[in-house]
Formats: C-alpha cells, sequence, structure tokens
C-alpha cells in the first residue's frame, strides 16, 4: 500500500508526500492498484482540507478524481471540501469550478479563517450541505 502510493504520487507530483500529515487518505483502486488519491489533512476539525489530489495518467478522464471528491463530500457531510492551488493553474481551477468550488484570490474575502497567500495561491472552498 505504502509503495503503492508512493509510485502514484511521484508519478503525478514528482515527489512523495510525507503520509504522515493526513488524517486520512481516501484511494481508488483497481485490482489492488491504487490509482487514485486525495489526502485529508490534520488539525482542521471545522473544515475538510484536502492535498494532493492525483489519478494515476492512464486513469484520466474517466471519472476518478469527480468520484474522489464526492466520497469526501460523503464521508465529511456538513463541513466545507477546502484545497489550495497555485495561481495560474488555470486548468486545474476549471475543473474544481465545474464541481462546486468557488475560487478565492483575496484574505479580505474569505469565508473561513485559514492561512492563505493570495501572492502564490488560490484558495478553493465548496459548501458541502449533505445530510
Ligand atoms: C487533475 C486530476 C486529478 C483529474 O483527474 P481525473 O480522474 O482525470 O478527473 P476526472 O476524470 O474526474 O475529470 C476530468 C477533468 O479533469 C481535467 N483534467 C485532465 N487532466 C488535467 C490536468 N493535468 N490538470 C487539470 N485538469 C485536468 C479534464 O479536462 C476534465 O475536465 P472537465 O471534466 O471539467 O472537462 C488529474 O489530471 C491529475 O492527477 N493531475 C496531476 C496531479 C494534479 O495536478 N492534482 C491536482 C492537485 S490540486
Amino acid at each position: 500500500m505504502q509503495q503503492n502510493l508512493e509510485n502514484l504520487y511521484n508519478e503525478c507530483f514528482g515527489y512523495v508526500k510525507d503520509f504522515s500529515i493526513f488524517k486520512d487518505m481516501i484511494t481508488i483502486k483497481d485490482n489492488d492498484i491504487i490509482i487514485g488519491a486525495v489526502g485529508i489533512e490534520k488539525d482542521y476539525d471545522e473544515i475538510t482540507l484536502l492535498t494532493g489530489l492525483c489519478v494515476s495518467a492512464k486513469y484520466r478522464n474517466r471519472g476518478v478524481a469527480t468520484q474522489i471528491l464526492e466520497i469526501c463530500a460523503n464521508m465529511y457531510k456538513n463541513k466545507p471540501l477546502v484545497l489550495y492551488i497555485n495561481k495560474n493553474e488555470d486548468k486545474l481551477e476549471a475543473f474544481y469550478n465545474k464541481r462546486g468550488f468557488i475560487s478565492y484570490y483575496s484574505n479580505d474575502t474569505l469565508p473561513i479563517d485559514i492561512k492563505f497567500n493570495p501572492e502564490t495561491e488560490i484558495l478553493l472552498y465548496k459548501e458541502n450541505n449533505l445530510l
């Protein structure tokens, strides 16, 4: 499992995350091989802060990442889903916007109290009112 995740993160990001920063991880498998994952960061009780959503290249564009976001919404009901992306990642921003995440570009307008650097980041926020 660990080796599997390391391979996936290496493929998607070119480096391996420190998985100990996560309180949980959601993974999708194909025949016991992890083909998609996201981490849920510790230290946040009021929101679900997602990190490192990734899907193995040959499984992309089949709805795997969308499915992972839906699982997060179901697992962490009534907690907003939040994540950061780097500025100028237009394609990623569009991907999240299309899935109901709102983009925030300034500290002044944030709906939650969270550390955020508008110089380099966009914050994406989605209310999660599933019951
Ligand atoms: C972004 C990513 C998670 C999408 O995974 P996926 O399983 O292909 O996504 P889905 O099949 O659910 O949705 C497909 C959408 O992703 C978009 N997409 C495909 N490759 C992408 C990429 N490299 N960057 C951003 N979006 C991408 C497609 O255009 C499509 O958009 P649309 O449905 O809104 O038209 C995947 O491309 C990936 O792992 N990229 C590398 C890691 C990364 O950038 N992660 C995001 C960290 S915040």
